[in-house]
């Protein structure tokens, strides 16, 4: 019976995760741009447990964060190829149109990413607070020029 009622558990679980994700992203079929913005969510999701940890004195390991940020960008990949302009995007027109300004904003928050990683490996929590907000900034740069409200 309990292994019954466990199966059951685990399958509305299993469902739940589906439907929940295929309906986050229903509106839009174009890989490029589901797996994009998807991997986006899970970098917002790690900046807001740093958040947690170093401004709201929440316990955790801001290191693991930190390095999941950077795991996360570096899977990425070539996140806008040639017709992810087009769907379910904020993306601008402005990313293809200057490519190589666009590439600028990623490598700078990469780098504000790298100095997180740097910082959270240390006990200076001042510095990680800096390289948090650093990084808060790079996001922003990026957004204000190549992201539609
Ligand atoms: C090099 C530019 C760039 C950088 C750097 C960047 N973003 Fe974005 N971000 C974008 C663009 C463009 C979109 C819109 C993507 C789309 O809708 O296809 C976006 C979308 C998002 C979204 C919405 C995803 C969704 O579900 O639609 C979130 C959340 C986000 N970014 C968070 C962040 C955070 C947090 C950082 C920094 C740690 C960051 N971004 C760094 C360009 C950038």
């Amino acid at each position: 019976m309990k292994k019954l009622l466990l199966a059951a558990c685990v399958t509305v679980a299993t469902g739940m995760g589906i439907s929940y994700s295929y309906e986050a992203v229903a509106a839009e079929n174009n890989p490029a741009i589901v797996h994009r913005q998807s991997t986006y969510q899970v970098v917002a999701g790690h900046m807001g447990s740093l958040k947690s940890i170093l401004f709201l004195g929440g316990s955790g390991d801001a290191a693991y964060h930190a390095g999941a940020i950077k795991s996360a960008f570096e899977h990425m990949g070539n996140a806008y190829p040639a017709g992810s302009d087009k769907g379910e995007t904020k993306a601008k027109a402005e990313i293809w149109e200057d490519m190589d300004g666009f590439k600028q904003k990623g490598k700078e928050a990469y780098g504000a990413t790298l100095k997180l990683v740097e910082a959270t490996a240390g006990d200076d929590k001042g510095a990680q607070i800096e390289a948090f907000k650093a990084l808060g900034g790079a996001c922003k740069a990026c957004h204000k020029n190549y992201r539609a409200k």
